[in-house]
C-alpha cells in the first residue's frame, strides 16, 4: 500500500471527479421546509405522478422466484420490448435505467482521449460517462432557442469522434430535432444516440430508421412513460451487430425479474398507460399557458413531460428555494449555462394550481 493510501491507487482523472448531481431525497425535502403542506410534491425528475399500471403490482404480489437469476439473454424483455417497437428481437438490448445504457454504448466505442460530440445544454449523464472513459466531450452549444447547431456539430468531428449524442427531445429543454437534422448527423458515419427518453410524450421517433443506417442507435426508457423509474428499466434499439457486442460486455444480469414482469405487464396495460400520457400531455399544455402569464418567466414550448422556462427577473435560485419551502421540489441546476433556468415537470392539474399559486406567493414575498 503506498504511504498515502488507497487514494493514490484511484484512477487519477477520477479522483478530483465531481459525479452526477441527482438532487435532495424526499426526507431531506420535509425536514428543510419553511412551510410544509400534505406532502411532497415532486417535478424536479420527471416522474409520471399517475405511478405503474396496477397490473405490475399484482404480478409482482404472485411472482414466487425471486431466489432464481434473472435470464441473462434476455430472450423474453427482448422479444416484448421488439414488439412494442416493431423491430425484430435482434436490434434490442435492455439496461438498468437507460443510463446504463448510455454508460455501455460510451464503454463500447470510446477509449481514452476520444472524443464525444454533445450539445449543451443537455442531459447530464452524457458528460458523465464519457469522463468515466476518459474521455473527451467536444461540446457543440445549442442555439439561443436550444436548438442543434448542425453545421457546427459536422465542423466539430476529428478522427478521434466515436460518438454523437442527441437527447430528442432534449432534456431539459424539451425542444425536438427535426428528423432531417438527425439524418445529417448519421450520414457524417459518425454513431449517433438518438436519446428517445419522452418519445411517448413526444410522439416523433427515428427507429424506424435503424434498420437503414449502421451507425443509428435509438435509447428508450420505461421511467417516464410508465411510471417505473424505480424499477430501472432502459433499453435500446440498434443494429444487430452492435447489439451483439452491447450483449457481450453487459453484466449478466443487467435486468432484474421484477423488471422483466413489470415490462411484461406494463405492454398488456398501453391503453391505460397511454391515456395517463395523454393526461400528462394536456397538463403540459395548461401548464405551459400558466406559466407564460407570468410576465417575468420565459417558458419554452416542450415536447416531453417538462417544461423549461428562463427566469427574467430574480434569481432562479430564489424560485428553487422559495418552492423547496413549500415542500415543492422542481429542477435547477445551477451551474454557469443554466443559472437563470428552472425546470418543472408536469404534474397532475392539483400541481399544476399549487405550483403557480407558490410561484406568485414567492413573487410578492420579494416587493
Ligand atoms: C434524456 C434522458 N435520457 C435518459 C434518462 C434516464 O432515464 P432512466 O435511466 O430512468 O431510464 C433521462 C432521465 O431523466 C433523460 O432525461
Amino acid at each position: 500500500m503506498p504511504k498515502d493510501g488507497i487514494v493514490n491507487l484511484i484512477r487519477p482523472e477520477l479522483a478530483n471527479f465531481a459525479g452526477y448531481s441527482a438532487g435532495k431525497s424526499l426526507e431531506e425535502v420535509i425536514a428543510s421546509a419553511r412551510f410544509p403542506i400534505n406532502g411532497v410534491i415532486k417535478l424536479d425528475a420527471n416522474e409520471n405522478p399517475y405511478g405503474c399500471s396496477p397490473r405490475v403490482m399484482e404480478a409482482l404480489s404472485k411472482y414466487d422466484s425471486f431466489n432464481i437469476y434473472p435470464d441473462s439473454a434476455q430472450r423474453e424483455l427482448r422479444k416484448l420490448l421488439a414488439g412494442y417497437v416493431g423491430v425484430g428481437a435482434e436490434h434490442i438490448v435492455a439496461s438498468s435505467g437507460s443510463d446504463q445504457m448510455i454508460g455501455l454504448i460510451t464503454q463500447l466505442f470510446v477509449s481514452p482521449g476520444d472524443e464525444v460530440i454533445n450539445f449543451s445544454p443537455t442531459f447530464d449523464i452524457f458528460r458523465f460517462a464519457v469522463a468515466l472513459c476518459n474521455g473527451r466531450v467536444v461540446d457543440v452549444p445549442r442555439d439561443e432557442n436550444y436548438n442543434v447547431d448542425i453545421a457546427a456539430a459536422k465542423k466539430a468531428i476529428t478522427q478521434k469522434t466515436k460518438l454523437i449524442f442527441l437527447a430528442n427531445p432534449n432534456n431539459p429543454t424539451g425542444n425536438p430535432t427535426p428528423q432531417p437534422d438527425i439524418l445529417e448527423l448519421v450520414d457524417t458515419g459518425v454513431p449517433v444516440l438518438a436519446d428517445e427518453a419522452y418519445v411517448e410524450f413526444c410522439g416523433e421517433t427515428v427507429t424506424q430508421l435503424v434498420n437503414k443506417y449502421k451507425n443509428l442507435m435509438v435509447l428508450r426508457t420505461f421511467s417516464k412513460w410508465a411510471g417505473l423509474a424505480s424499477f430501472r428499466i432502459g433499453y435500446g434499439i440498434f443494429p444487430p451487430e452492435v447489439a451483439g457486442y452491447l450483449m457481450n460486455i453487459k453484466m449478466p444480469y443487467n435486468v432484474s425479474a421484477a423488471s422483466t414482469i413489470a415490462v411484461r405487464e406494463s405492454l398488456k396495460d398501453t391503453d391505460l398507460l397511454m391515456e395517463r400520457v395523454k393526461k400528462i400531455v394536456a397538463e403540459r399544455d395548461r401548464l405551459f399557458g400558466e406559466l407564460k402569464k407570468i410576465e417575468w418567466l420565459k417558458p419554452f414550448p416542450s415536447r416531453a413531460n417538462f417544461i423549461f422556462c428562463r427566469v427574467l427577473n430574480g434569481t432562479a435560485r430564489q424560485i428553487h428555494e422559495g418552492l423547496m419551502d413549500r415542500s415543492i421540489i422542481i429542477r435547477y441546476a445551477g451551474n454557469h449555462l443554466l443559472k437563470d433556468c428552472i425546470r418543472i415537470g408536469v404534474g397532475k392539474p392539483e400541481h399544476t394550481d399549487i405550483v403557480i399559486k407558490a410561484i406568485r406567493e414567492i413573487e410578492a414575498e420579494r416587493h
